[in-house]
């Protein structure tokens, strides 16, 4: 999508259509678009459209209609942006995805003032890179696999007005967040024959290779990873004929401004059948998505050289599939972690904390003084917060209040469950150090939680459950069915 600026008003702006922005106060429409842009006949017309249609600018409410013969503009779409109360940034973002998704192959171009901050309580830079944002991800489809793809694409945003550097750097900002999240979304969309661990190797040693003097990156195949001791990682790997990958992506800045260093985790199951406790059909179907956590710290690492951390940041990711053979981890077996921790295994479907055991231990190992590991791990969460809010956990409360800011700015929901001790004893085992599951159904995100807990040695560690909103099975207004690229943005803003 292409961003261009110009001097002109809005009426005098040659596009598909142009679009203005409304919020609903005490039942009357308050335009955050200027309608003397428009001449005056337009202007008219407009109003009279809004009456006769009792368009009352309603969260996500549309009015479109056609323009003279002899007007630049074909079209004007009125965008409703909900009441003026309850009014949040990420209403803009949702507004300008829902239109992107309305009118993505119907028209190619629409004009748009950036809204200032006399109507709303934003920038005009944050308004331009959630605008930006909206009008990038609604009209993201995966469509590869299409033989028949759409005829005309949304391709071209034209923005009326002064040409300020400051909405210049919040539509830079929103392209740059906008591909991350794209590149974790195609990762996820990906089918799991394609996207190997392999292939998510390849691509990480791609992304370092752009920026060499900044990333590096480091693959360790199944014999290095035994070296390092990573049996409960390489347990899980053992009943693929797919060879497991160890990632490892590390971003040094040019100064840093301290001695953190933030390791991203990601959990990288690139299917997940369930292993010798075989997932139903249903339970599988979706399963090509249990990589999401991988996609993020991917997505992150493609365009940290942009964001510039004054920090170090390690990304670390243990990519299998957990497949079903006779060469399958079998429930009574014991496997040891990097750390030295055994873990029973008592359900092959409980893969991802078994493989984030070696994970986490990594990153520990690497000596990241902060981690955030980002996950598909529980059905559970869904239970407990429903199909688009991250069950966010923290042993930091500093990082968890920066994780839920940082998240509401992104637009991603997210909410902080407890790490309960009095549950640690849930995930006993007779036999090893823990067991990886726990012995009730109860609590199943919290119990998750806590196993990962055992793994990260004290330091500062948020622990991010999106199965949920990493894959959804409806669309939203940001994105269609499929992988949603969540966390992406959240961490950005953090980076930032
Ligand atoms: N990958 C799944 C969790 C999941 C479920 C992610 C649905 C996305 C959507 C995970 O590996 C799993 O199977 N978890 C089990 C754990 C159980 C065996 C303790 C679950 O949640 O049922
Ligand atoms: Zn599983
Ligand atoms: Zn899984």
């Amino acid at each position: 999508m292409q961003f261009e600026f110009s001097a002109n008003s809005l009426g005098k702006i040659s596009t598909d259509a142009v679009l203005v922005f409304a919020l609903k106060e005490r039942k009357e429409v308050k335009f955050l678009t200027d309608l003397k842009s428009f001449e005056k006949k337009t202007q008219e017309t407009l109003l009279k459209a809004i009456k006769t249609a009792s368009f009352k600018a309603k969260r996500g409410e549309t009015l479109n209609f056609y323009l003279e013969e002899d007007s630049l503009a074909k079209a004007i779409v009125v965008l409703g942006l909900g009441e003026r109360n309850d009014f949040v940034a990420d209403d803009l973002r949702r507004a300008a995805g829902a239109l992107a998704k309305k009118l993505h192959h119907k028209i190619a171009s629409v004009a748009l003032e950036i809204p200032d901050g006399k109507e709303i309580t934003l920038s005009q830079k944050d308004s331009a890179q959630l605008i930006a944002e909206g009008l990038i991800l609604g009209s993201y489809e995966f469509n590869k696999y299409k033989t028949e793809k759409g005829e005309r694409d949304l391709s071209t945003v034209i923005i009326s007005g002064a040409k300020s550097a400051s909405v210049k750097e919040g539509i830079e900002r929103g392209k740059v967040y906008t591909e991350a999240t794209i590149l974790a979304r195609d990762l996820v969309n990906e089918q799991a024959a394609v996207a190997t661990p392999t292939y998510l190797a390849n691509l990480a040693e791609d992304i370092a290779k752009k920026d060499k003097k900044h990333l590096k990156c480091k693959i360790l195949n199944k014999e290095e990873a035994r070296k390092l001791g990573m049996e409960a990682f390489l347990g899980i790997a053992k009943a693929s004929e797919t060879e497991p990958k160890f990632i490892v992506l590390e971003y040094t800045p040019d100064k840093s401004l301290n001695s953190e260093k933030l390791a991203l985790v990601g959990k990288g199951i690139t299917f997940d059948s369930g292993g010798i406790n075989v997932k139903t059909g249903d339970g599988m179907i979706d399963m090509k998505c249990d990589m999401s956590g991988a996609a993020v710290v991917l997505g992150v690492f493609s365009v940290i050289s942009r964001i510039k951390p004054g920090f170090k940041v390690l990304g670390v990711v243990a990519a299998t599939p957990n497949m079903i053979s006779g060469k399958s981890l079998v429930p009574g077996d014991v496997v040891k972690a990097i750390n030295g921790k055994t873990i029973e295994i008592l359900n092959t479907d409980a893969e991802g904390r078994v493989t984030m055991a070696d994970s986490l231990s990594f990153a520990v190992k690497e000596k990241a003084t902060k981690i955030i590991d980002f996950a598909t791990l529980t059905g559970a969460v869904m239970i407990a917060l429903g199909t688009d809010i991250t069950g966010l956990f923290s042993n930091n409360q500093d990082l968890a209040r920066e994780i839920k800011d940082a998240a509401f700015a992104a637009g991603e929901k997210m909410w902080e469950l407890p790490l309960e001790k009095d549950y640690k004893e849930l995930n006993k085992s007779e036999v090893a150090d823990i067991a990886n599951i726990p012995n009730t159904r109860y609590g199943g995100t919290i119990t998750a939680a806590l196993f990962l807990e055992e793994f990260i040695a004290n330091k500062p560690w948020a622990h991010l459950d999106i199965a949920g909103p990493a894959f959804i099975s409806k669309s939203n207004d940001l994105g269609p069915k499929g992988g949603t690229g969540h966390g992406v943005r959240t961490v950005l803003n953090l980076l930032s």
